[in-house]
C-alpha cells in the first residue's frame, strides 16, 4: 500500500475527528465531544498558526492518520478562545451549566448535582488545558508545538507515523522553525517511545491537569 501525506482540507475534518475520537480514548479533549473536536480541528486548519496534515491511502484516499500542530501554541489557543468556533463549542457546556444553576437548591436532585459537579470540573480542566502554554517551565522553549497525532490502529507500526513526522518537520522547516515541542501523558508508553524514536529529547515534566504528569519533548526539525 502506498501512503501520501497531504495538507488537510475541510473535507478531511470529519475523518480526523473520528481518528482522534477512536485513537486518543483517555484524553480530556475527547470528553468534550465530537462537536468540540470538529471546531478545534477546523480552527487548526484555518488559522495561520495551525498545521494539519493527513495521511491517506493513495488508492482509496481514505485518511489513515493525521498530525496537528501550531507554530505558536499560546497564540493559537488565545485566537481560538476569541474565535467564533470557541464560542460555538463552549456554548453547549456553559448553557448546560447555567440551566442547572437556575434550579432552587431543593429542586436539584443528587444526579443533577453530580452533573453540575462534572460540568464544573470540565470547565476547570478546559481552563487548565488553555493555560499550560504559559507554564514557567516552558519559558525559553520553542512555542511551536505538535498538538496531536493519531494513526489508525490497523496502520500503527508501519511507516505512516514516520511519514507524518517527516512531513511535519519539513513543514516547520519551510517556516524557518528549527524545533518544536510535544506534551504527552507520562503513561502513554507507545507515544513516548515514538517521540523518542523521532528524535525527541525530554526537556521537563509538567502537570497540565493536577495529579497527572506529562512529559515535554523537544524535537529538532532538521534531523
Ligand atoms: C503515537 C502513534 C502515532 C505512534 O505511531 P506508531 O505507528 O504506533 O509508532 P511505532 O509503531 O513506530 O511505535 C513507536 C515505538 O513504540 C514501541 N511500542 C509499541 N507498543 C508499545 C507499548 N505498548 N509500550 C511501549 N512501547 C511500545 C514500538 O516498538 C516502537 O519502537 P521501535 O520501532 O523501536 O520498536 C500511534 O501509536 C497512535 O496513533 N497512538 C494513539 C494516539 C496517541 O496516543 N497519540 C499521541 C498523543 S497525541
Amino acid at each position: 500500500m502506498s501512503v501520501v501525506v497531504l495538507r488537510a482540507t475541510e473535507k478531511d475534518i470529519e475523518e480526523i475527528v473520528n481518528l482522534h475520537y477512536d485513537g486518543i480514548r483517555t484524553g480530556f479533549i475527547r470528553s468534550l465531544g465530537k462537536e468540540f473536536l470538529f471546531e478545534l480541528y477546523k480552527a487548526i486548519l484555518n488559522r495561520k498558526s495551525g498545521l494539519l496534515l493527513v495521511a491517506k491511502d493513495q488508492k482509496s484516499s481514505n485518511p489513515i492518520g493525521f498530525v496537528a500542530a501550531t507554530t505558536n501554541s499560546s497564540r493559537f489557543y488565545r485566537d481560538f478562545l476569541l474565535s467564533h468556533s470557541a464560542l460555538k463549542s463552549g456554548f453547549i457546556i456553559i448553557r448546560r451549566f447555567f440551566l442547572f444553576r437556575t434550579s432552587t437548591p431543593n429542586q436539584v436532585s443528587s444526579s443533577k448535582k453530580n452533573k453540575q459537579h462534572k460540568i464544573l470540573s470540565k470547565l476547570f480542566k478546559i481552563y487548565e488545558s488553555l493555560k499550560y502554554p504559559i507554564n514557567k517551565k516552558l519559558d525559553g522553549l520553542t512555542k511551536a508545538e505538535l498538538l496531536s497525532i493519531v494513526v489508525d490502529k490497523g496502520f500503527q507500526g508501519s511507516a505512516v507515523s514516520t511519514n507524518l513526522m517527516g512531513e511535519l518537520k519539513s513543514a516547520f522547516n519551510r517556516k524557518q522553525i528549527k524545533s518544536f515541542r510535544v506534551v504527552v501523558s507520562s503513561t502513554n508508553e507507545r507515544a513516548n517511545a515514538y517521540y523518542r524514536k523521532m528524535g525527541g529529547a525530554l526537556v521537563c515534566e509538567i502537570e497540565v491537569h493536577k495529579g497527572h504528569v506529562s512529559f515535554v519533548y523537544r524535537i529538532y526539525t532538521h534531523s
